[in-house]
């Protein structure tokens, strides 16, 4: 039932698959997915911004509250621009490492062997930084965003699925604060920065955090009734 007079409808397409269909894509999908790791080497191999325009596209496609799309993507591909970014994470980063960070947060970032060094914000051919959109506005007025974190959160996941489908590696990256950015992109006050993406190729022979605990197993995250 609708009974509000401003729903307009139209067919939606399915595209049914067989069960047999469903099952192999479903693991296949699992299987790929789980090669995703954080990487923090990258090299300067360049990528077509196509990709990186897809991807975008692709989380602008995500489920949100509303419908209001409560998201900004800006791409960086300027090498001056990434320098500027990089001297203001690393001095956020250097207060966080030396004075901010309580110390049950430095041990549990300590087997990602991470520092105040971020030189991969200048190697990777791109960063994408995304921003929350706390409230929209529009002819000088405020427009209230439902499920904002939720809704950038859901897009967020979809670009970096679409960017390792693609075979890029990267980065989820989260100075402290990142207001910073706000200023390096000249975004707007009621934007909010959600999480740096750096994106590119990793290093040959590039190492990851080779974890005590590895991801969790399907009882351990999920229950039946
Ligand atoms: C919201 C968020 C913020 C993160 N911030 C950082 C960061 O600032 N620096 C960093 O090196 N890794 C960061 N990471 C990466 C995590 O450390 C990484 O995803 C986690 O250790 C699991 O490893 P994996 O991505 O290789 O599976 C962040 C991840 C998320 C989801």
């Amino acid at each position: 039932m609708h009974s509000s007079n401003s729903y307009i409808a139209e067919d939606y397409k399915f595209s049914n698959q067989t069960i047999k269909e469903m099952k192999i894509n479903s693991f296949n999908f699992y299987k790929k997915i789980k090669e995703r790791r954080s990487i923090r080497d990258f090299n300067k191999t360049k990528i077509d911004i196509e990709i990186i325009k897809n991807a975008i596209l692709s989380a602008g496609s995500a489920p949100n509250g509303a419908n209001l799309q409560p998201w900004h993507f800006v791409i960086i591909k300027d090498q001056d621009i990434k320098k500027k970014i990089r001297i203001a994470a690393e001095k956020e980063e250097r207060t966080f490492y030396e004075y901010k960070a309580p110390k049950e947060w430095l041990d549990a970032l300590k087997p990602l062997g991470t520092d105040e060094n971020k030189k991969f914000i200048e190697n990777a051919p791109y960063l994408i930084a995304v921003f929350e959109k706390k409230y929209s506005i529009s002819k000088n007025k405020k427009i209230k965003n439902y499920y904002v974190k939720e809704s950038v959160g859901i897009a967020t996941g979809i670009l970096i699925t679409c960017l390792h489908f693609c075979g890029l590696a990267m980065l989820t990256h989260t100075p402290s604060p990142m207001t910073f950015l706000n200023k390096i992109l000249n975004r707007p006050i009621n934007e909010k920065p959600f999480v740096l993406l750096i994106v590119g190729y990793p290093k040959k022979n590039t190492k990851v955090p080779k974890f005590a605990k590895k991801k969790k197993n399907f009882n351990e995250i999920s229950s039946i009734f």
